[in-house]
């Protein structure tokens, strides 16, 4: 989640940034009383249900539910993290976003940035010299063609100390470069390039800051691959490579190929598929799958055919299914990746492959289905750990039809699956961690979204909350940012781009009169939404007592068995079992 940034400054931007303006830039509207419509931008439609209200400054999509502010769409439609949007909107607007507490990470950043902006042009400048032939060679051999290239911005690092020499004629201390890792110490003193030797690829964040490289070796050599270690600006499971070339081709498709290799996504731009992204060499993450959604209305993933493939196609739906994010695989011959596919059977046969993809979550429980006479224990095998991946499902809509397609082809009833669902609503040691991924369950966000669009509900819940474990810490740091943005706000809608996306939408459609929160009583849904919680909380409380008694009864104490007993009692009071 992002840090805030001072609630009056943010006000102050919206106050000279007209959303109706900014939202014309992408989108036709007309006006229509008082708000204008358009066709949404975040999904194909061919009625207008996207609506902007100038008095509120907001947006919301009665197709799809995309909400928010001009923070919001910008985000959504650059694909930027909020921090970007903000200083995108504040430096239109003239805005200076200065002497925040966050200045001096945010001058390291652009510190960064821009040494890793040098590096590129020196690595750039590299492969089209007399160093980089051996490196222009590769690419050839690898049907790269230099507009690929340019395209991307790759590069050559050659071995010696010219990076080092680049850097310093900018005036880049070494302790600078080998910081973000371009340099590496060598053991007796001095330095050598970390990419010395390899064909460089720069890697861009989402608002195309070069924040990383990655060297690929000429030949043979081991590893094949070198990436920038970890930092604040280089994190492997947030990135995407390519996602920033692919921009706009991603708006104007609505969809979204990820691949595995960098090379890959070279080879399909330039064989014209041009919506395409890399993972950075991890399994794909909720982080990634999240941003994905964001700029794009489908979302294909390639997996080799073979068994690890289909392994990790299981994973992506299973990461998928958590945050909402329903992707679609599109499986190559046993073996292949993306190049070596295309340059074998063309990208004809891609295109087919990508309209062929199945979605994930039928590939999954066509997967999980035992074999017709399975043994009962096998089918409740796969019954409950289907279940426990259903129940993390946190749209009810969603998690609803697809019971009932796991049902059809799992072969079990409905209920059963969703049994297994309720008695998951108390984390068992095994499923916690999983759990733990989901940032937060349906009523907790539906809590947020009412503490949002209502002062009198964020003053009550903050206090009910305070130092209480009845929701996650993620949550609680939410909900205390609400009360106290509140304090400086007048409207949810100045701090509404700062909520966790969800609730976002949920507070949009309601400042437009729609959604789960109009018309009805606020505050007493609010209740509805702790009530559950309590029982929630509760319902795990039991489930620990259980877990105590058992081992008090093969202790044989009978005075904490009493004990015990005594607080099952009154939980169940609680519960109504
Ligand atoms: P692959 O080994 O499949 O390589 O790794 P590739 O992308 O197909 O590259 P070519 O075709 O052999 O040149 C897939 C991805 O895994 C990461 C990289 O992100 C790579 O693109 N990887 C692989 C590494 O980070 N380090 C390695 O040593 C190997
Ligand atoms: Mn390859």
């Amino acid at each position: 989640m992002t840090g805030f940034v001072p609630g009056g400054t943010l006000e102050e931007i919206q106050r000279r940034v007209s959303i109706v303006d900014l939202v014309s830039t992408y989108v036709r509207l007309k006006k229509q009383g008082r708000n204008y419509i358009g066709l949404c931008p975040f999904h194909a439609e061919k009625t207008p249900s996207f609506s902007v209200s100038p008095e509120k400054g907001l947006f919301h999509c009665f197709g799809c539910g995309a909400g928010g502010n001009v923070f919001t769409f910008l985000m959504r439609v650059e694909g930027l993290d909020f921090r970007s949007a903000v200083e995108r909107l504040a430096e239109k607007v003239g805005v200076s976003l200065a002497s925040s507490s966050e200045a001096p990470r945010r001058d390291r950043r652009n510190r960064a940035y821009e040494l890793h902006g040098i590096a590129a042009e020196y690595f750039v400048a590299a492969l089209r010299g007399a160093e980089g032939a051996l490196a222009r060679a590769y690419l050839e051999h690898r049907g790269i063609s230099a507009e690929t290239a340019a395209c991307f911005g790759l590069g050559f690092c050659p071995a010696g100390s010219g990076l080092q020499q680049a850097l310093a004629s900018h005036g880049v201390p070494v302790a600078e470069a080998t910081r973000w890792g371009l340099l590496g110490k060598r053991q007796g003193g001095g330095t050598y390039a970390r990419f010395g030797g390899r064909l460089v690829f720069p890697i861009r964040n989402a608002s195309g800051r070069i924040v990383g490289f990655a060297g690929r070796a000429l030949g043979q050599q081991s590893p094949k691959y070198v990436n920038s270690p970890e930092s604040e600006i280089f994190r492997k499971g947030e990135l995407l490579f390519g996602l920033f070339e692919a921009r706009h081709a991603i708006q104007s498709t609505r969809r979204v190929l990820v691949v595995e290799g960098y090379l890959d996504v070279l080879v399909l731009v330039q064989a014209g598929i041009q919506e395409v992204v890399a993972t950075m060499g991890t399994a794909i993450t909720q982080t990634q799958l999240e941003t994905l959604r964001r700029v794009a209305e489908e979302v294909f993933v390639c997996f080799d055919g073979d068994d690890a493939g289909r392994r990790a196609a299981e994973r992506a739906f299973v990461v998928g299914a958590k945050v909402g994010v329903w992707t679609r695989g599109v499986f190559l011959p046993a073996g292949e990746d993306p190049d070596s596919f295309v340059r074998a059977a063309g990208i004809r046969a891609m295109e087919n492959a990508m309209e062929k993809a199945v979605p994930l979550a039928d590939f999954y429980f066509e997967r999980k289905a035992p074999p017709p006479g399975a043994s009962l224990p096998w089918k409740a095998r796969a019954a409950r750990e289907v279940g426990q991946v259903l129940a993390q499902v946190g749209d009810p809509v969603m998690a609803r039809l697809l019971t009932q397609r796991a049902a059809t082809l799992l072969g079990v009833e409905e209920h059963l699956l969703r049994s297994v669902a309720v008695a998951q609503n108390a984390p068992t040691a095994a499923s916690k961690p999983e759990l733990e991924e989901t940032w937060a369950l349906p009523e907790e966000k539906m809590l947020l979204a009412a503490m949002a669009v209502n002062r009198q509900v964020a003053q009550r819940v903050a206090r009910e909350l305070a130092d209480s474990p009845l929701v996650s810490k993620d949550v609680a740091e939410v909900a205390r940012r609400i009360g106290v943005a509140w304090q400086a706000a007048s409207e949810p809608t100045a701090f509404i781009a700062e909520l966790p996306e969800e609730v976002q939408a949920t507070v949009s459609a309601y400042e437009l009169g729609r959604g789960p929160l109009a018309g009805v009583d606020v505050l007493q849904v609010a209740g509805d939404c702790l009530a559950k919680l309590r029982r929630r909380q509760a319902r795990t409380r039991l489930e620990q007592l259980r877990k105590e008694l058992q081992a008090a009864g093969n202790e044989g104490d009978q005075s904490k068995i009493a004990e015990l007993e005594r607080q099952v009692r009154e939980l169940r009071q609680i519960l109504g079992t």
